[in-house]
């Protein structure tokens, strides 16, 4: 059969309330232009992020009456450690309410003023955690990543020259970690090879760095591995997985992402010592280390939805639903990331406004008018989010201005995707009537969150 289905039925649902473009011309215009400050029952489509708002399944509901809620050694705990042991492959598992948190952990006994730490892409939050302990976050995308429209299948890789360029000028002893993130959300959501993985791997090991993973969407890495890299067609994502971290040193995980849960993460190590470390500082910040900043039954959910995202026919229904749409954008001629990701999809909001320059923020422009168009609520990625220089504050064009859909996991259907298309199409067609915006109002730190915006 050629038709891709959703590998699933849905059981339950929610309503989607729909409004009138004249419903939100008022709303936008109440929110200033930033969809961030919208009510979430005011959109139709809400592809702001695939984080915490994917649909968890009917074994990871029921496993949650499951939940033991034991202050210490509940057998959630176990359950969760267990399956985390079993996938990841490492020997500490340090259980956080989420990503960040076990970021600033990590960080927090690994980073000093002097540090440097290379990623390919760092994601906001890993930036802001290892700036806030005085280090320097540096990205090394690859060469390959600069082209948009190219289809080279592995944009998310690590420039290995840089790295070891990088360890050379800087010297190992400034480098407490090497990390990689999988796939590079803050480069167009695009996969890292299992070459690359091994090449970072054996850089960062023979300087004496230790390499971690941010394992965020681990689980789609590891498809487009099996898809798209000769000699791994026959090797199951979870295999490929367990090769993957057998590289690593440790990793950081949002269980947000690739485990359908609403909240969590972990820290991940091989050092029994760093580990101890940690937990003296999970103590304080996040809770005892047999359930972190979690409930026992958040961690059965994690511990179902971490085997259930790694089932081949969900993979291939998740990375080919994020190619259908890219496909059809690119047919129509309209400026799309190439070639699709796996969680999003990435707007080339410079070409797709051309006539509005990146000081008037074509990706926020765009934003906008996709809610007005069919109430579909995206995130600009460009100047909005990355316009002021961390070290003279002055405001200046990003390298890209992108616009993200993000997919939530099993939460849209095909037609809700076609619905999708046409209103992007609509604006498209519409595209040179489309005003730039500028901004009335934003705090100096993470501005995209809070600014507010009128139309220029
Ligand atoms: N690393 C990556 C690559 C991420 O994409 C995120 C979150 C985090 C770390 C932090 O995890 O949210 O659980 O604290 N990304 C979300 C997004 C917020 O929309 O891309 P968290």
């Amino acid at each position: 059969m050629k038709t891709i289905i959703e590998p699933f039925r849905i059981k339950m649902v929610e309503p989607i309330k729909l409004t009138s473009r004249e419903q939100r011309e008022q709303l936008i215009e109440e929110a200033s232009f930033n969809p961030f400050l919208l009510r979430a029952e005011d959109v139709i489509i809400d592809l702001l992020t695939d984080s915490g708002t994917s649909a968890m399944s009917a074994d990871a509901w029921g496993a949650m009456m499951r939940g033991d809620e034991s202050y210490a050694g509940a057998r959630s705990w176990y359950r969760f450690r267990d399956t985390v042991i079993d996938i990841f492959g490492f020997e500490q598992v340090i259980p956080t309410h989420q990503g960040r948190a076990a970021e600033h952990i990590l960080f927090s006994v690994m980073v000093q003023s002097d540090s440097v730490v290379p990623n390919n892409t760092h994601f906001d939050t890993t930036r802001a955690n290892i700036e806030y302990f005085g280090g320097r976050a540096v990205d090394l995308p690859c060469v390959e990543s600069d082209d948009l429209e190219s289809d080279y299948p592995f944009k998310g890789n690590m420039n290995i020259v840089a790295l070891e360029k990088l360890i050379a000028d800087e010297g190992a002893e400034h480098i407490p970690l090497v990390m990689v993130t999988v796939t590079n959300n803050s480069g167009g959501g695009q996969p890292v090879s299992m070459a690359n993985i091994k090449e970072i791997s054996r850089i960062s090991r023979s300087a004496g760095i230790p390499f971690y993973i941010d394992a965020c969407r681990f689980a789609e890495n590891a498809q487009f591995i099996r898809r798209n890299e000769p000699g791994y067609e026959e090797t199951g994502a979870a295999e490929i997985a367990k090769e993957m971290f057998a590289y690593a040193d440790g990793c950081t995980m949002s269980a947000k992402k690739d485990s359908f849960a609403n909240i969590g993460g972990f820290l991940c190590t091989n050092d029994a010592e760093l580990a101890h470390k940690e937990r003296n500082i999970l103590i304080m910040t996040e809770g005892f280390p047999t359930y972190g900043g979690l409930a026992g039954r958040d961690l059965e959910a994690i511990a179902v939805g971490l085997r259930e995202v790694l089932d081949e026919h969900y993979l291939d229904y998740r990375l080919l639903s994020t190619r259908y749409v890219v496909r059809h954008l690119h047919e129509a001629g309209i400026p799309v990331l190439m070639p699709a990701g796996g969680h999003a999809v990435y707007l080339d909001a410079r070409r797709f406004l051309s006539h509005i320059e990146p000081l008037q923020y074509p990706g926020q422009a765009l934003a906008v008018e996709l809610y007005l168009e069919a109430g579909i609520r995206s995130v600009e990625i460009g100047t909005v989010m990355f316009g002021i220089d961390a070290h003279t504050g002055e405001e200046r064009p990003a390298r890209l201005d992108l616009l993200r859909l993000a997919i939530p996991r099993r939460v849209y259907t095909q037609s809700h995707m076609d619905y999708v298309l046409e209103g992007i199409n609509l604006v498209w067609e519409r595209r040179a009537d489309v005003r730039g915006l500028r901004i009335v109002e934003a705090p100096k730190f993470l501005r995209h969150f809070t600014a507010k915006f009128e139309h220029v």
